[in-house]
């Protein structure tokens, strides 16, 4: 029989796509999500790619009663917890929300996990725990953590912490934070990808919006950093492959070489600027970008990118695109919503 996987938030932007891949490799993924922060039309674009209707439970995972109802329904063999907040503006001015929702909803999920005897568990984290790195700008999982400049940092930080105790207390429990670096795309098929609420605070969405007329132009923040043209440098992976590094986290559970609670950086080892970005958007599209230079963005990282050896050496995982067939599919996306609103 195939596994169950739990997905708690397998209606947002990187859940989807990982229960794409589940499916795709053969498990049963169990939807877990309240559309807090998506919408069914993400279910029905599932539906269609998969070829089925996916197991769905519309319920808060922060009302604990309901939760323990999807494990009493089924026999969950591992979790992958996505569900959370993730705007780091808005956790400055909303902290309570921020704590309440990642905090709790991660204490419901484990123990649920502790009560049903559930013992697999990958947990969506974020590279924003290495905060600005000193002179090395490609971290590894070594690499000093630092004190978060956010609320949605602090949620991370607090959430390795509480994943890290309950492993050292259960011996049989074992863990895997993935530390997202910059995901970005959509499934190239154009059925699912970001669907941001509101105006998009992160680059590329923000891009795809400008050049289909949805704002007049680009902010770029900052133009002299301390980097190759002045613009900061991130890592962004493609969405498809981040959600293959969680079948690849999942099939390594039955691998002895897993210790017990385990951090693995999920990008793609090499950093791209702001303006690089704008340069492929610009070459993949053939669409001219209008964007201008704006003052730097409070809390802004200058420089980060991801080592990803253990990565490789551990999940056996590696980025099969590049960020230009990120942007590609990205944009592919973008043209499809318009022409599904029209
Ligand atoms: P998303 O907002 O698209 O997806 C999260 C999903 O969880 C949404 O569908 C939302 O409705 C649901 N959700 C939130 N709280 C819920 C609750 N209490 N009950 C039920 N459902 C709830 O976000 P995403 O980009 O897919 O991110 C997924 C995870 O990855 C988050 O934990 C996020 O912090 C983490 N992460 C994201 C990024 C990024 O840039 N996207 C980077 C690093 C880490
Ligand atoms: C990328 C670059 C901006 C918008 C955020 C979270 C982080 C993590 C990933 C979850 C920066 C520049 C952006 C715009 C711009 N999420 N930019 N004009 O800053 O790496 O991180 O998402 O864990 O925690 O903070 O990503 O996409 O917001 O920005 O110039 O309109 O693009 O200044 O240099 P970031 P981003």
């Amino acid at each position: 029989m195939s596994k169950k996987v739990l997905i708690t938030g397998g209606a947002g932007y990187i859940g989807a796509h990982t229960v794409d891949a589940l499916v795709r490799s053969g498990y049963t993924p169990i939807i877990v999500d309240d559309f807090r922060n998506s919408n069914p039309s993400v279910i029905q674009g599932l539906s269609k790619l998969i070829g089925f209707e996916p197991v769905f439970f519309k319920i808060d995972i922060c009302d604990k009663k309901a939760l323990k109802e999807v494990f009493t329904k089924h026999e969950i063999n591992a979790v992958i917890h996505f569900a959370a907040f993730k705007a780091v503006g808005e956790s400055v001015l909303e902290p309570l929300k921020y704590y309440q929702n990642n905090l709790i909803g991660l204490l419901n999920i484990l123990e649920c996990m502790e009560v049903f005897g559930v013992n697999e568990f990958v947990f969506s984290s974020s590279c924003t725990v290495y905060g600005e790195p000193d002179s090395i700008k490609e971290v590894n999982e070594k690499t000093p953590k630092q004190l978060p400049s956010s609320p949605y940092g602090y949620t991370k930080w607090m959430a390795e912490q509480i994943i890290a105790d309950y492993a050292k207390a259960h011996s049989s429990f074992k863990v895997i934070c993935l530390r997202y670096f910059n995901p970005i795309g959509a499934h190239p098929g154009g059925l699912i990808g970001e669907l941001p609420i509101g105006k998009p605070n992160n680059l590329l969405p923000f891009i795809t919006q400008t050049a289909i007329g949805k704002h007049s132009k680009l902010l770029v923040f900052g133009n002299d950093y301390p980097t190759i043209d002045g613009t900061c440098i991130r890592d962004y992976i493609h969405v498809m492959d981040l959600a293959d590094a969680h079948i690849k986290a999942v099939e390594a559970f039955g691998n002895n070489s897993i210790g017990s609670c385990e951090y693995i950086n999920v990008g793609t080892g090499k950093g791209t600027s702001v303006l690089q970005m704008i340069q492929a958007f610009e070459e993949v599209s053939g669409t001219k970008l209008p964007w201008e230079f704006a003052p730097r963005r409070p809390g802004d990282v200058i420089e980060i990118y991801a080592n990803v050896d253990l990565a490789k050496s551990m999940l056996n995982w590696e980025v099969q695109f590049s960020y230009k067939d990120a942007i590609k599919d990205a944009w592919n996306w973008e043209l499809s919503n318009q022409k599904k609103n029209r």
